[in-house]
């Protein structure tokens, strides 16, 4: 993602001491030809067999990614009205919008129908029932999706594991009955597709052999009862490797669920978020102050969890390099950020060259789940966000000014 020229580092073509000097850090910087490499494989990869990509909002959604993601031909998994509106402002057609997510509200759901999205993706029986009276109350016919929760293990951080049933996720299928017994008193609702997401960062191919294996028969079992299932919805969570060594391509995933469709008329739906965007954002961060202690080196950087909680949340992996690499031995060194909290850390125990007041790094991976779980805690402002694209710069973010963090205080 990043290369050296001379010892400093750039992304595309702009230097990342040049962005840090105009717009101040902490800074996401975001390579719009790695997001649009990122695209067109997983739309090449799933091309063979009819299927809906649906990117999750919640890992970016930064509007001027939004809108190249849609341009693309890409819609839109959305978890909230927020979302929702993003995605419609963004350009994503409404007919190529799910809504996901175990708590969707009133007026979630009424913005939704008149939206006229492409499907729910329900997950309870009072969900049903909800959006069966309001569907009712507006005349109006809806496609939905149950969401199956398989009980399917995936090699992952536990909190982002999502097909089990100790997670709040989905339908067992021990309970597809019930919720059959449901959409029976409610005639508005169009039971079109199955769906289930198993979690993320899943860097196994089995678990969704396994889970689109489980979905084809259960739609063959609805079918068989006069359910006109038409979408096999399979979601989200292709593994990304921070750590930057090969790992299955996009290819490989979509190779292991078109296997088990491959013989049948049912359309695919994914929901990636991670896998398209991570890996084309980077944090720039300027660092502070260094210090020491009988048992550590720490960097201490601008940025911190309220910009990347990922460390501090899954105790997860980003590299970190200077911006300027300069010659001297290598330290063992924690980067650690202002917040005062000891799980704000960046990096541990990392290798650096030496680094100084005033020095840049740059953080990697940081396109998803970066921004979008930034906060304001310790009220501190949002970093500003920037979109490359060859020599081209334009800032797609602002940064947060103070006044903003409290004017919604009485
Ligand atoms: C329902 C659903 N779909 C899709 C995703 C996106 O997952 P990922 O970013 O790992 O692709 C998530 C993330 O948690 C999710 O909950």
């Amino acid at each position: 993602v990043i290369h050296y020229k001379k010892g400093i580092a750039f992304l595309e073509k702009v230097s990342l001491q040049d962005l840090a000097q105009q717009f101040g850090t902490p800074l996401f910087v975001y390579s719009q030809s790695l997001l649009q490499d990122r695209c067109k494989e997983i739309k090449e990869a799933f091309a063979s067999h009819p299927t809906k990509v649906c990117y999750a909002l919640k890992a970016n959604s930064n509007i001027a990614l939004l809108k190249f993601i849609f341009s693309m031909g890409i819609g839109a998994d959305v978890v909230s009205g927020g979302e929702l509106e993003k995605a419609l402002l963004a350009g994503a057609l409404p007919e190529q919008i799910v809504f996901s997510g175990v708590g969707k509200t009133v007026s979630e759901i009424e913005l939704a129908l008149k939206k006229h999205i492409f499907s729910f993706n329900v997950e309870s029986v009072e969900e049903i029932q909800l959006i069966g009276t309001i569907a009712k109350q507006m005349s109006q016919s809806v496609s939905i999706s149950l969401r199956i929760n398989p009980n399917i293990n995936v090699k992952t951080n536990p909190y982002i594991a999502t097909g089990l049933y100790r997670t709040k996720f989905g339908f067992p299928e021990s309970q597809i009955a019930e919720a059959l017994q449901s959409l029976r008193e409610c005639p508005e609702l169009k039971l079109k597709g199955l769906s289930c997401h198993l979690g993320s960062q899943i860097h196994q191919l089995l678990p969704y052999t396994q889970a689109t294996r489980r979905l084809r028969k259960l739609a063959d079992e609805l079918r068989a009862q006069g359910h006109a299932i038409e979408t096999l919805d399979v979601g989200g969570g292709f593994g990304v490797d921070y750590h930057g060594k090969p790992s299955h391509s996009l290819d490989a995933y979509a190779k292991a669920i078109q296997k088990e469709v491959k013989d049948t008329d049912y359309g695919l739906l994914i929901e990636p978020g991670r896998s398209l965007v991570a890996e084309a954002g980077i944090l720039v961060s300027t660092v502070l102050f260094t210090k020491h202690n009988p048992y550590k080196h720490f960097v201490i950087v601008d940025a911190s969890m309220t910009e990347l909680i990922r460390p501090a949340l899954y105790e997860a992996f980003h590299p970190i390099e200077p911006c300027l690499k300069r010659k001297g031995k290598l330290c063992k060194v924690d980067i650690v950020g202002p917040v005062c909290e000891t799980s704000d850390f960046l990096g541990t125990s990392r290798l650096l060259p030496p680094l100084q007041r005033g020095d840049l790094v740059w953080i990697g991976f940081c396109g998803a789940y970066g921004s979008s779980m930034s906060s304001n805690y310790n009220v501190r402002p949002r970093a500003a966000e920037v979109l490359v694209s060859s020599k081209e710069v334009k800032q797609v973010c602002k940064r947060e000014a103070l006044a903003d963090l409290w004017k919604r205080e009485t």
